[in-house]
Parts: structure tokens; C-alpha cells; sequence
């Protein structure tokens, strides 16, 4: 297969070093352009199919599905309990692993990549990463993060059936338990994981009202999911009362317990308001922790960095700064952190609106 992408590569321009000190020669792809491995050509018309035909072009329900799938793939490891990490095996071993409560939801998901992985013919742990980095080109605001290519067809499922995917009823203690174990992750590489919330909704916690935003920007990579939640909440997007929910600050919005209690706990507190706010800071520690999160189970040398295919998302848009939602005060805000202040935002002018589902592909 390699073979084939290679002969896709035309010219070959200098000799640089990758990451890892390996010689590479910088080749010209048939489409023009330049990347640092050859083998990498082979992702550009995956790239250019998955924008137009899975994402239709924008940071909408099959982005937000195609994000959360990369950290449920990913996270299926445990040095103690086993699971090859972000291998793919969410998708060869549908069967076993969709049956997983904290995987509800991603059938939908799995059947919208299947046909893409066939008709390129790459391996279901490399397109669900992929997929997942492409998914953030489409969000304003998102960083842009690093691509690995090379990672084997799945032998086997994941562990299960409950205990390697956090699930928004776990405690703090459990959840960063689990990210440690399965990552190394520290605490602020799980808060700045949950800015991936900031492009999301939840379709299963109530199943009454699939696509309920989990903040007011839910097509925007921005920092308001830190400041949302941040804000005292009493508001429930139905009349149900489910399991990993608590209330939230803003109609129609849905709040995690896990997102409340990590954004107040003293482990995470300080963490949590420290991107409030602030999108640089945001975007990279995001950028990092998941370019970790998309080659757990493998060594980074035994992979080939294919970055330089993943496009850069455009800016947040001039209007999009950060702000309290509409009929919001900074005295909603309930302080945790007990080191500085919570940063001061102004509200939005108007009354207190009602934020719309996302619309379901
Ligand atoms: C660490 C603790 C985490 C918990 C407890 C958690 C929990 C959840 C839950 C319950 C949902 C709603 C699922 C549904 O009903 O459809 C959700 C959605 C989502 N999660 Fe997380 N999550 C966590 C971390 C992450 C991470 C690390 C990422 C990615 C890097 C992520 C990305 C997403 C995305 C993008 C969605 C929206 C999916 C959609 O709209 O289709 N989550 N999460």
C-alpha cells in the first residue's frame, strides 16, 4: 500500500530530519503539495472527501461525533487491564465495544466512518484520529493539532464492559484516575481535553433531546464551555432528570456533573478558570494533551507524522470574544479556585435566550 502512495509523491525536494531524527526526503504529492513523508500524500484525497462528504464542510454533529469517538478509541488502554488505545478497535470490534454503556451514541458514528475507511482503504485507528484532527480544521478556534499515520488493524476489543471510558456520573478522583492510567495524563491535560466540550452536545444522557449543547457556542472552539459552567445553574434543557446531568446557567443548554465538578473541585479548579478566557492558552494546552490522547498504545517512532496534511481552522470570528451569556452577572459566577479571581467578562446584551439543539445530521 505504502508503495502506491509513494509513486503518488512526484518530487522529492530535500533531505530533512523528522521528529525523530530519521533522514526524510520532502516530497511533492500529485495534488501540489509539500510534505515531509511521502507516505502522507495518501491522506489528502481522504482529507478532501471527509470535508465535503462526512462534514459537510462545517463544525456540526458528525464534526462534534467524529471528535468524541477519537478520545473513546484512544482511551480504551490500561497498562493493567490491557486494550491497544487509539487502534481502532471502537470500530473492527463494533460489535463488542458499541455494547458498552460509556460508548452510547457512537453507532451512528462508527456507520458514517465505516464506507470512508473501505473506499480509502486505510485502518480504522489511523481514520478515527485523522478524522478527528480534520473535525477541528472545521471549528473556528480550534488549534491546529498533529496528525500520526501507521497504526495496525485492531486484534482485539477493548476491555470492558464499563470502567476504561470516563462517564459523566464518575467522580473527579475516578476520572482523573482512569486519564493518569490510561495516558499519564496530569490534571490540567484532562481540563484541557474538556475544551473539546466547547464543540459539543450530548444525544444519550436524555435521550428526549438529542443535540442539547453543552455551551451557547457549540460551533465555535472557544473558551464559554469554562465560563459557563462556571456559573451557578439551576436550569434543566427537560423535564427529565437523568443520570450525569446537574443544572445549568443558560436554557437549552445541558451541564455534565463530570464538567461541574472538575470545573470546582480544589484538583482541577484553578486548571478550569485558567482558560477562561483565554484562547491561546486553551488551544495549545488542548493541542498538546491530544496529540498525546491520538497515539496512546504506540510509540510515536513507529508512526509517521503526517501533520502537515491537516489543515489550520479559521480564526473565531471578530464577534465571538468571550462573555457572559445574556441576562448573566460576573456574581453568578461561583469562584472555586482559590489561588486568583475568575477572570471578569461582560454579558451579552438582551434578555436571557434560549440556546437552539444542534442540528442532527
Ligand atoms: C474526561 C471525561 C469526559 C466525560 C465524562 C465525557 C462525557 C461526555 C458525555 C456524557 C457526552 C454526551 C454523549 C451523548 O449523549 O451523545 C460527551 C460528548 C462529547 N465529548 Fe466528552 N467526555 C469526556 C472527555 C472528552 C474528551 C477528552 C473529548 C475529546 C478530546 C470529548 C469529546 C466530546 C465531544 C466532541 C462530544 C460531543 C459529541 C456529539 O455531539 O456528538 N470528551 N462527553
Amino acid at each position: 500500500m505504502y508503495m502506491k502512495h509513494i509513486s503518488a509523491a512526484l518530487l522529492a525536494l530535500a533531505t530533512v530530519h523528522s521528529a525523530y531524527g530519521v533522514p526524510q526526503r520532502r516530497a511533492t504529492c500529485a495534488g501540489g503539495q509539500t510534505v515531509a513523508n511521502a507516505a502522507c500524500c495518501a491522506w489528502f484525497p481522504v482529507l478532501e472527501d471527509i470535508v465535503l462528504n462526512m462534514f459537510d464542510n462545517e463544525c456540526g454533529d458528525d464534526a462534534h461525533a467524529a471528535l468524541r469517538m477519537s478520545f473513546h478509541d484512544a482511551i480504551g488502554f490500561s497498562p493493567s487491564k490491557g486494550g491497544g488505545g487509539a487502534d481502532g478497535s471502537i470500530i473492527t470490534f463494533s460489535s463488542t465495544e458499541l455494547n458498552y454503556a460509556a460508548n452510547n451514541g457512537l453507532e451512528d458514528a462508527v456507520n458514517t466512518q465505516l464506507p470512508f475507511i473501505k473506499a480509502h482503504n486505510v485502518t480504522p485507528g489511523d481514520f478515527i484520529q485523522f478524522a478527528a484532527a480534520v473535525s477541528l480544521s472545521l471549528c473556528p478556534g480550534a488549534p491546529r493539532v498533529g496528525f500520526m499515520m501507521g497504526r495496525p488493524v485492531a486484534k482485539a476489543a477493548a476491555p470492558g464492559p464499563d470502567g476504561l471510558v470516563p462517564e459523566p456520573f464518575n467522580n473527579v478522583d475516578v476520572i482523573l484516575a482512569r486519564m493518569a492510567d490510561a495516558g499519564g495524563f496530569t490534571a490540567t491535560d484532562v481540563v484541557a481535553l474538556l475544551a473539546s466540550h466547547s464543540v459539543a452536545g450530548a444525544d444519550t444522557v436524555d435521550p428526549s433531546i438529542p443535540g442539547t449543547p453543552f455551551d451557547s457556542t457549540p460551533s465555535l472552539f472557544d473558551t464559554q464551555i469554562f465560563i459557563e459552567v462556571q456559573l451557578s445553574g439551576t436550569l434543566f434543557p427537560s423535564s427529565a432528570r437523568v443520570q450525569g446531568e446537574t443544572g445549568s446557567a443558560v436554557a437549552g443548554e445541558m451541564r455534565l456533573l463530570s464538567d461541574h465538578l472538575i470545573a470546582r473541585d480544589s484538583a482541577t479548579n484553578c486548571a478550569w478558570q485558567s482558560f477562561a478566557g483565554n484562547q491561546a492558552g486553551m488551544q495549545s494546552a488542548f493541542a498538546k494533551a491530544f496529540n498525546k490522547m491520538a497515539i496512546i498504545g504506540h510509540s510515536a517512532s513507529s508512526l509517521i507524522d503526517c501533520s502537515d496534511v491537516i489543515p489550520a481552522a479559521p480564526p473565531l470570528p471578530a464577534n465571538a470574544g468571550p462573555h457572559l451569556p445574556a441576562g448573566q452577572t460576573q456574581k453568578n459566577i461561583e469562584q472555586a479556585c482559590a489561588l486568583a479571581p475568575f477572570p471578569t467578562f461582560t454579558a451579552q446584551p438582551g434578555p436571557a435566550t434560549t440556546i437552539p439543539a444542534i442540528p442532527q445530521a
